[in-house]
């Protein structure tokens, strides 16, 4: 009987759950989206039983879709949207929506706590202190579910990012990963452990804590009423570290761009920690009793900028058209947008910045526009690659996710970076990652030089922009960027 990896995508808007071969080729999908809930200005919550429906759904229409039966996986793998926040009942009831990790309720809580902690979060946890990551918003669930701090403190409800939950309704065990664990800001990332003073600082009880494993190995069996079969579940890390997993990017140097409504850029930095000013420090995965660090810059608004020149604007009637809009002119002709929506992430980290479109003249036209918001794509990822670069060097960049295909961009990204810049044929490379991860556990697949011979080239964009233009257009960029910095504040 052969036999097979699920994969299991668990993202901020849908869950997907994709079947994979032993030749990393897919062999089925099923996603289904589910509700977003935005109960006040800037909060953002997701109900965890919604998920867990959703999820079920998207693995029964894999299974359909692959043709193959539960008896047929071999193992399961998870990867989910980092940082968001859910407090349960043993009994896998949540006493609350999940704090999604776009979510800002808790921008207070952190302002106070940064101005005292600032530094010693840095060092101990790698993040820059921020309502993101999930401390201040467990802290928030714990000050305004009535009775839950007490409940915590007995240790009768059980904290959990998203793949914990999920692995806790799979199989009933409270484990977490390195990875997801980095994103909570209660890690620290050099003792691999709960920090206590930090726990203190947010006033929360590692009672409700789960154990953290390595991101490869056996946490449990799904549970037989689930499929009939008792499956392992052995591959678990935050959707940004199995993208970089995913891209088979294991050594010291080597940096993969998702590009999604925002790029999430990741370099792995080996088995060192290194600390950036601009950037976050985070674990990529546990594997083989031994510790990959990565550093990650995240841009909030990339693919989501294309989406308002065809949502808000409506001057595009698909994101596929900036393509053929932005090859129509020899260049950007002085036109510039900085897509600043939500101010600015890394390496920036601008709250108050907002969007701006200069250098318009009679002449410019929607052909500018798309040209612009593509030019910005690559920016932006190029202002966390140099940043990197002050740490690490960087050959080349992989990459991954929607905007990937669009030609013009890819090429304009190689240009401005002056690197290399590979597509890889599987381009699922975030749920790829996870199901490496799972099949490495149970000798699916035997060693990292397996899974390196698996990772094949689409297709390379060479830099073939000249020194001087690229430093040009740059030049106008940061340029452009300094007038959208602290608008908000005017
Ligand atoms: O840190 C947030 C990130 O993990 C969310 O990823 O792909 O669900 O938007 P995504």
């Amino acid at each position: 009987m052969d036999k097979f990896i699920l994969s299991l995508d668990e993202g901020t808007t849908s869950a997907r759950a994709i079947i994979f071969d032993k030749e990393s080729n897919i062999l089925g999908v099923g996603q289904y989206e589910f509700p977003q809930y935005y109960p006040k200005p800037g909060w953002v919550e997701h109900n965890p039983e919604e998920i867990w429906d959703a999820q079920l759904r998207a693995i029964k229409t894999a299974l359909e879709n692959a043709k193959i039966t539960p008896e047929q996986i071999a193992a399961i793998g998870i990867t989910n949207q980092r940082e968001t926040t859910i407090i349960w009942n043993k009994d896998g009831k949540p006493v609350y929506n999940a704090i999604v990790w776009q979510c800002r309720r808790t921008a207070e809580i952190i302002e106070d706590i940064k101005r005292n902690y600032g530094e010693i979060i840095k060092e101990k946890t790698g993040l820059v202190p921020d309502a993101y990551f999930s401390a201040s918003k467990i802290k928030w669930l714990l000050d305004n579910v009535p009775g839950l701090k007490e409940k915590a403190q007995k240790g009768e409800v059980m904290f959990g990012t998203i793949d914990t939950f999920l692995i806790y309704e799979l199989t009933g065990e409270h484990v977490t990963d390195y990875s997801n664990a980095s994103r909570t800001m209660l890690f620290n990332i050099k003792k691999l452990e709960w920090d206590e003073e930090l726990l203190e600082i947010f006033g929360i009880p590692d009672a409700i804590l789960p154990e953290v494993k390595e991101s490869s190995e056996i946490y449990g069996y799904t549970k037989k009423e689930l499929f009939g079969v008792e499956i392992p579940v052995s591959g678990d890390a935050g959707d940004q570290q199995a993208a970089l997993f995913g891209q088979a990017c294991f050594d010291e140097g080597m940096v993969k761009a998702t590009y999604g409504t925002g790029n999430f850029i990741l370099v792995n930095t080996g088995n060192k920690i290194k600390y950036s000013q601009n950037l976050l420090t985070t674990i990529a995965w546990g594997l083989n009793g031994k510790i990959s660090y990565a550093l990650e810059g995240s841009v909030f608004i990339t693919g989501a900028a294309v989406q308002w020149l065809r949502d808000g604007l409506k001057i595009i009637n698909s994101a596929a058209e900036t393509e053929e809009l932005a090859s129509k002119l020899a260049s950007n002709e002085g036109v510039y947008f900085v897509p600043a929506f939500v101010g600015l992430g890394a390496p920036y980290w601008d709250q108050f910045a907002r969007g701006l479109i200069i250098g318009i003249t009679r002449g410019t036209t929607r052909e500018h526009l798309a040209r612009a918001t593509l030019e910005a794509i690559a920016y932006l990822t190029k202002d966390v690659i140099d940043d990197m670069e002050k740490e690490v060097s960087i050959k080349e960049l992989r990459v991954d996710g929607g905007a990937t295909k669009n030609n013009f961009l890819m090429q304009f990204q190689a240009d401005i970076l002056g690197k290399m810049v590979i597509r890889p044929v599987v381009q699922e490379t975030t749920a790829l990652g996870a199901a490496y991860l799972a099949g490495l556990a149970v000798n699916y697949w035997e060693s990292l030089e397996e899974i390196r011979d698996l990772w094949k080239v689409e297709r390379v964009f060479e830099p073939k922009m000249d020194e001087k233009e690229r430093e040009k257009l740059y030049k106008g960029w940061k340029e452009a960027v300094k007038r959208a910095l602290g608008w908000a504040r005017i």
